[in-house]
């Protein structure tokens, strides 16, 4: 034990022993002896030696944060419980700096370099937290969770289904859903869109202007998700179904059967459409293939994280829009000033256009779909991360909504400011100079980030685009213009409804 612990240590023991000592009345002394006798007997001296250790001993002690983080990881998961733990997040960081002891066995960052170190491509791979990557309801593991090997051989079969060419070949699929969308003027085909896509079938969400159960219970998942994770962390699963509200309990299970049905249905029709079981069965034809298995709870992942994700960006998308009419309209001017027609907005001609892809990168950065720390564990041998040795075993992240709400990071972070990614925000006159843009990761980086970004540009350039040139927009008074800021996050944004006007576009800007 070196000089400075013992200080700790002994100056924490002195206070509770001056109290107890030189404390006259009786009452005090009594309860210091039972205090004592608690504490070292039973498992209350466990508890405490825990505590202990984890404050002044442990070889994460010298990184800043609040103590009660340090000793236990109960702050964590009351902030997690109450779906606030990404802002309060940000408030430590913004006290304690860009590194902070979060938990016992965690450290959280901001920084560019902190993303590089975590999740860049290197040859000892930071792998993902086996307590916080949860397990598939069937046990079989997804391309989200899955080890390395395995990883490895799913990505390289899926990234088929997500390649260039076959983004191309969806074309036809992810116009038919804009263009529903257009017709029904609802929010709704991200979800349709993955569904069909994923398996061949459709939630129907657009034409009955419903969300079908399994959109629904997206929420019920997430939050179910978030609590697993807790009790795991305190290996305390099997008492989960005490706590864990009755609405929530084994929605995953269900809708993955739900999923393997619908899977079965897909494989025996023998269709040739190019939609992602496409591609999975077409490799199933070789030993490297997926097991029929691997395929359920891969289709299960996609549909869930290539929806809920989009439609998120979707919502932000609207909402900091329309609470912005100076952005509005300069969209509104691009969009109409680019395209002569409808049929004019496919794919290939919606790269380009600057400010909808400043506006939309800066609606990842006020409201990110995965607002969330991805956690990951310090391989064998320790890393410097952002300047500071962390020992191996260690949990690590950067958590999205901190780091791109933090003043050292962004100019204002606030404020939904889309010209910092315009051209020329970079010039040393501009307000935005020293912004840290790569701090901007909403996919995450390396060998695990996102598989669907390109294909969730492209749904979204094309939604936006679509919905800019055809109507004009005006969100409802109810929303008002706070509605990003009540919201929780349990895995994915708890988002109320977001009730917008929209309005065939006005004859004189066509
Ligand atoms: C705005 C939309 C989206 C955002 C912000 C987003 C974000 C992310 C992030 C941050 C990860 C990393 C997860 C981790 O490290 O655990 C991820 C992984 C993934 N995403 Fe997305 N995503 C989006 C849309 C989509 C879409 C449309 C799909 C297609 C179905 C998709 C499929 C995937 C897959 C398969 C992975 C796992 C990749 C791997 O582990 O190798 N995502 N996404």
């Amino acid at each position: 034990m070196n000089s400075e612990v013992c200080e700790e240590v002994t100056s924490f023991f002195g206070n509770i022993m001056e109290n107890a000592i030189f404390e006259k009345d009786v009452t005090s002394r009594k309860l210091i002896s039972v205090v004592l006798v608690t504490l070292f007997t039973g498992p209350s001296s466990w508890v405490l030696l825990c505590i202990l250790y984890n404050v002044f001993l442990h070889p994460l002690r010298k990184y800043p944060g609040p103590k009660s983080w340090h000793a236990t990881r109960l702050p964590w998961c009351w902030y997690q419980y109450h779906g606030c733990l990404n802002r309060k997040l940000l408030e430590l960081h913004q006290q304690y700096g860009k590194t902070v002891r979060v938990a016992p066995n965690e450290l959280s960052f901001i920084s560019e370099a902190a993303w590089k170190t975590i999740y860049g491509s290197r040859s000892n791979e930071m792998m993902k937290d086996p307590v916080f990557s949860l397990h598939t309801p069937t046990g079989v593991q997804n391309i989200l969770t899955a080890d390395r090997p395995t990883h490895t051989r799913q990505r390289r079969l899926l990234s088929h289904a997500f390649s260039e060419k076959a983004l191309r070949e969806q074309e036809a699929i992810i116009q038919r859903y804009v263009k529903r969308l257009m017709e029904q003027l609802a929010l709704r085909s991200a979800y349709d869109l993955i569904r069909d896509l994923s398996f061949g079938e459709q939630f129907g969400c657009l034409e009955n202007g419903e969300y079908d159960p399994f959109v629904q219970s997206i929420k019920d998942i997430s939050k179910e998700l978030t609590m697993i994770q807790m009790f795991k962390y305190y290996e305390l699963l099997g008492l989960r179904r005490f706590f864990m509200p009755k609405a929530i309990a084994g929605t995953r299970a269900q809708n993955m059967q739900r999923v393997i049905q619908t899977v079965d249905r897909r494989v025996k029709s023998k269709t040739n459409r190019k939609d992602f079981l496409h591609y999975i069965l077409a490799a199933m034809e070789t030993d490297k293939g997926m097991s029929r298995a691997e395929m359920d709870v891969n289709t299960f992942s996609l549909s869930i994280a290539g929806s809920e994700s989009s439609a998120t960006l979707l919502c932000g998308f609207v909402f900091y829009t329309l609470t912005h009419p100076t952005v509005y309209q300069k969209l509104v001017t691009e969009v109409r000033e680019a395209f002569q027609s409808e049929d004019q907005i496919v794919m290939a001609n919606v790269h380009h256009l600057t400010y909808l892809n400043a506006v939309l990168q800066e609606c990842l950065r006020v409201y990110p779909p995965v607002a969330v720390t991805l956690p990951r564990v310090v391989p064998e041998g320790g890393e410097v991360i952002d300047g500071g040795y962390v020992p191996a075993g260690t949990t690590v992240g950067v958590n999205h909504f901190a780091c791109y709400h933090d003043q050292r990071n962004f100019y204002r972070p606030n404020e939904f400011l889309p010209e910092r990614w315009m051209p020329g925000a970079e010039d040393e006159t501009s307000l935005f100079s020293h912004d840290q843009r790569n701090c901007l990761q909403p996919f995450s980086l390396g060998p695990r980030n996102c598989l669907g970004k390109n294909l969730a540009w492209a749904e979204i350039r094309l939604i936006t685009v679509h919905l800019i040139y055809l109507f004009d927009m005006e969100l409802d008074r109810s929303v008002g213009d706070r509605w990003t800021e009540r919201q929780k996050v349990f895995g994915f944004w708890d988002k109320p409804p977001l009730l917008v006007h929209l309005m065939p576009k006005h004859k004189t800007t066509m």
